[in-house]
């Protein structure tokens, strides 16, 4: 899968980089083809660019930023959200409701984290450099969140202050 990782709206050009992509899927050369940190504005103008829908949009996602205002226009296009920074870059580790959630399941905050994205329709991408952590959190198939966990856990959202990274709207940086 190949992914545009910034839209970096000044620069004015994810579409022409979106329709050599949509050329390279033809040709056979990548398999999947997707974005990374779209608004839907930006998602909306490579499809009418080229007609061509990208499979997924890696956004930060997390307790404290959930993304629900973007949730339906993804799901209306089929489009994949895949969270990234799931853990909250860690900071959601330290998370009290969290931790009382964890200490009733038997589980890490961070398996009842990457739980909730699960349970939550996304797709999820935790990053450790510890062996031990990388195990840890994918051991996650033999509990499931209640009802209610996922309620107090939604109740963490902080669409205003949650985001640990940059401003889509306004990252325009080459890497
Ligand atoms: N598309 C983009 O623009 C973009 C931007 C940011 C990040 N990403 C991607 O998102 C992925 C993860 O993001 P991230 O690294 O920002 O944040 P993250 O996965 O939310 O958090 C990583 C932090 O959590 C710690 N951690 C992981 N598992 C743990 C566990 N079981 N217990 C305790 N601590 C744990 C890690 O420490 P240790 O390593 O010490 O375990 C690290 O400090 C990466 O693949 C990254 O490339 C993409």
């Amino acid at each position: 899968m190949f992914l545009i990782h910034w839209p970096t709206p000044a620069r004015d050009n994810f579409v022409d980089t979106w329709k050599a992509f949509v050329e390279a899927q033809k040709e056979g050369l990548v398999r999947s083809i997707g974005v990374s940190n779209f608004l839907p504005e930006h998602i909306d103008r490579i499809i009418e660019a080229t007609g061509v829908i990208p499979a997924v949009n890696q956004i930060e996602t997390h307790p404290y930023y959930q993304q629900r205002d973007v949730r339906e226009f993804h799901e209306r296009l089929g489009v994949r959200i895949e969270s990234y920074s799931p853990l909250g870059h860690g900071e959601v580790l330290e998370d009290e409701a969290i931790a009382a959630i964890a200490e009733h399941a038997g589980k890490t905050p961070a398996q009842v984290i990457i739980r909730w994205h699960l349970q939550e329709g996304l797709i999820v991408i935790p990053k450790s450099e510890s062996p031990d952590r990388v195990q840890a959190n994918i051991d996650l198939f033999d509990f499931e969140l209640s009802d209610d966990d996922m309620d107090r856990i939604r109740g963490l959202d902080d669409p205003e202050g949650g985001r640990t990274g940059s401003d889509p709207a306004t990252f325009n940086e080459q890497y």
